[in-house]
């Protein structure tokens, strides 16, 4: 069977490689084996990829896996043959607060991701798909659509009426402005172009912000709201977008810490949290549970993933790239 590999570390796009790898065989006790059909694009697989997150050589990539259960080990009653289903970013986080060795074991970092066409997993691995979605879309919740879930409904308690805004329209946002509108918040959305400004009023965006064009968008998003401040930011910039992200924030609001985009480090007006009586909570996308809750959640709103781009798995590296142009809005998927 066929999977992509990394190159000799630090990985770069180019030595991404096509290779023929063992099939992994019949799934034993507890193990599912799947046929992958999907996998998207998140930001972390563009780190891997990049070098940018030290991995072993020869690394499978990618985090999100969705694909067709082929066979059942003895004792599996939660999935049969033909059930479509999906990976969770962290294997070893079922539920509760995660345990320190589950960071350590990320498909497609830690471990081998599913940048490849079968793999035999427990399958606490996987949960089941949304009814109705496809592998390609089932691909896109592993990691941003959780991570939007996880910042909106488990760490905040969104309500109808809340405002929350949310950064560039890369697929960790796009799937929190799906998820806030199908809770009746009230969406602020900011990106770098115009263009991509109307595609979020058509999903629904009640405000948006050119953040190019307007610097400081954070007291722009204050005034949008009549001087009160929005409920809950979906951070997903950083360092260079935080201070931002405070500003625009009501007194005793949430912003949820998420992404990197800006900047891994770098000063930040400190003042403001206490000032303000901001909660700001740093989250690394979610447990199985709350992969299991946002599915039913997704099934009951009838939420359709955003898919911008499809690429085939043997050229990965265009995907990234593609990626790295960003033109894309939403989710890029790969094709297995
Ligand atoms: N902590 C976690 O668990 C977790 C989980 C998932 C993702 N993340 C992080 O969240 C971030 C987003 O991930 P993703 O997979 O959604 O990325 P993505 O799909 O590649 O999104 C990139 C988009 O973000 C926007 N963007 C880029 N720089 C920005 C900036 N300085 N300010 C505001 N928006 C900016 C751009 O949108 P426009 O073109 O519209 O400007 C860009 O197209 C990454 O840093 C990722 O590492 C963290």
């Amino acid at each position: 069977m066929k999977a992509i590999r990394t190159g000799s570390a630090p990985s770069t796009l180019d030595t991404l490689t096509l290779v023929e790898v063992d099939n992994p065989g019949a799934p034993g006790p507890g193990e599912i084996r799947v046929a992958l059909k999907a996998s998207s694009l998140n930001y972390h697989d563009y780190a891997v990829v990049k070098g940018m997150i030290p991995t072993a050589e020869g690394r499978i990539p990618m985090s999100d896996g969705a694909g067709i259960v082929e066979a059942v080990g003895d004792g599996v009653n939660e999935y049969k043959v033909g059930d479509l289903v999906v990976s969770t970013f962290f294997p070893d986080w079922l539920d509760g607060t995660p345990p320190q060795s589950a960071f350590t074991r990320v498909p497609g970092d830690g471990i081998d991701g599913y940048a490849r066409e079968v793999v035999v997993a427990p399958t606490t691995w996987f949960t089941r798909a949304p009814k109705g979605y496809d592998a390609a879309q089932a691909a896109t919740l592993t990691c941003a659509g959780l991570t939007a879930w996880r910042a909106l409904f488990v760490d905040y308690a969104l309500k109808p009426g809340d405002t929350v805004l949310v950064q560039g329209t890369g697929g960790v946002s796009i799937f929190a402005l799906q998820l806030a509108k199908a809770a009746g918040a009230n969406v602020i959305a900011t990106s770098s172009s115009n263009e991509k400004l109307e595609r979020v009023k058509a999903l629904g965006a009640d405000q948006v912000i050119n953040y190019r064009e307007t610097e400081a968008w954070g007291p722009k998003a204050m005034e949008l709201t009549g001087g009160r401040g929005v409920d809950c930011v979906v951070e997903v910039g950083g360092s260079g977008t935080l201070d931002q992200s405070m500003l625009a924030t009501r007194i005793g609001g949430h912003v949820a810490l998420i992404g990197v985009l800006s900047g891994f480090a770098g000063p930040v007006q400190t003042a403001l949290l206490f000032s303000k009586n901001l909660k700001v909570q740093g989250l690394t996308v979610g447990s199985r549970k709350h992969q299991i809750d946002m599915i039913a959640a997704v099934e009951a709103n009838g939420i359709a993933p955003v898919i911008s781009d499809h690429f085939a798995m043997a050229d990965l590296a265009d995907a990234f790239r593609h990626q790295e142009s960003g033109k894309h809005f939403g989710k890029i998927v790969v094709d297995i």
